[in-house]
């Protein structure tokens, strides 16, 4: 894995989205998977930005994870959100993204049918977050590094930090269906994005402990050329020292 160090969540962003963007233009029509949550949601600002409103509009978008046993149209729902905050404004079709359908009555068939889009489109870039459990996607700890695209079953941790978006924790879905870790590892191009102090110690867990299934983001230890972009604050507890960029691309 690269390290690269940047000063702080601004930077971080502009950073991934110049290190995106070179790398979306090594592929005509570039699959890329897209997280939610709070920590990419600067690097989408900047895409939606004049320089890089190229990126996305060309690219085939891939949702890494959503929930399941909601309707379609759940405002909640992690592609809805997806579509609405990042695809919508930049013109994209909302067919333009492989998307799980959360409401899938059968949710391995569900998981079936995008690992196997999955496999015939290739993933060209997989941009990633940090869960403060360790977890990559709903990829949630004791996942195998060799899975595939699944239905799974949330951790209490996961519930509870997702229950701000669903009015209570009884009221957040208990299952959800996500890229699988070996589907992601065949990512031609992946970064992890991680940023503040209340994701240091967990990412001190990812760089400095054993690689193991237990803290699901070790996997990335695997693979040798993916990108942790991380800001000072969230690298502060790490004992891991020197070996860090300054710079995601050598162009930004
Ligand atoms: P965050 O979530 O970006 O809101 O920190 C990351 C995750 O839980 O995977």
């Amino acid at each position: 894995m690269n390290l690269c160090e940047v000063q702080d969540y601004d930077d971080m962003s502009r950073q991934a989205a110049a290190l995106l963007s070179a790398w979306a233009t090594e592929t005509e029509r570039p699959g890329i998977v897209l997280p939610t949550g709070n920590t990419p949601l600067g690097l989408y600002r900047e895409l939606a930005a004049k320089r890089f409103a190229k990126v996305l509009s060309r690219a085939r978008p891939i949702q890494l994870d959503e929930y399941h046993g909601i309707a379609r149209d759940d405002w909640r729902s992690l592609g809805g959100w997806l579509h609405r905050d990042l695809l919508a404004p930049l013109g994209i079709s909302p067919e333009a993204m492989l998307r799980f359908d959360p409401s899938a009555e059968d949710g391995d068939r569900e998981a079936a049918r995008v690992e196997s889009a999955v496999a015939s489109m290739g993933i060209d870039i997989a941009i990633l977050g940090l869960g403060p459990n360790g977890h990559i996607g709903m990829n949630e700890p004791g996942s195998d590094f060799a899975s595939t695209t699944r239905l799974v079953t949330l951790t209490p941790e996961t519930i509870h930090s997702n229950a701000v978006y669903w009015g209570g924790e009884d009221k957040v879905p208990h299952h959800g269906l996500t890229l699988g870790l070996g589907t992601l590892a065949r990512a031609r191009h992946t970064m992890l994005l991680v940023s503040g102090a209340q994701k240091a110690k967990i990412l001190a867990a990812v760089l400095d402990g054993p690689i193991s299934p237990r803290m699901p983001a070790t996997y990335l230890r695997t693979i040798p050329g993916a990108m942790l972009i991380a800001d000072r604050a969230a690298l502060a507890v790490t004992r891991h020292q020197g070996g860090f960029s300054r710079r995601a691309h050598d162009r930004y």
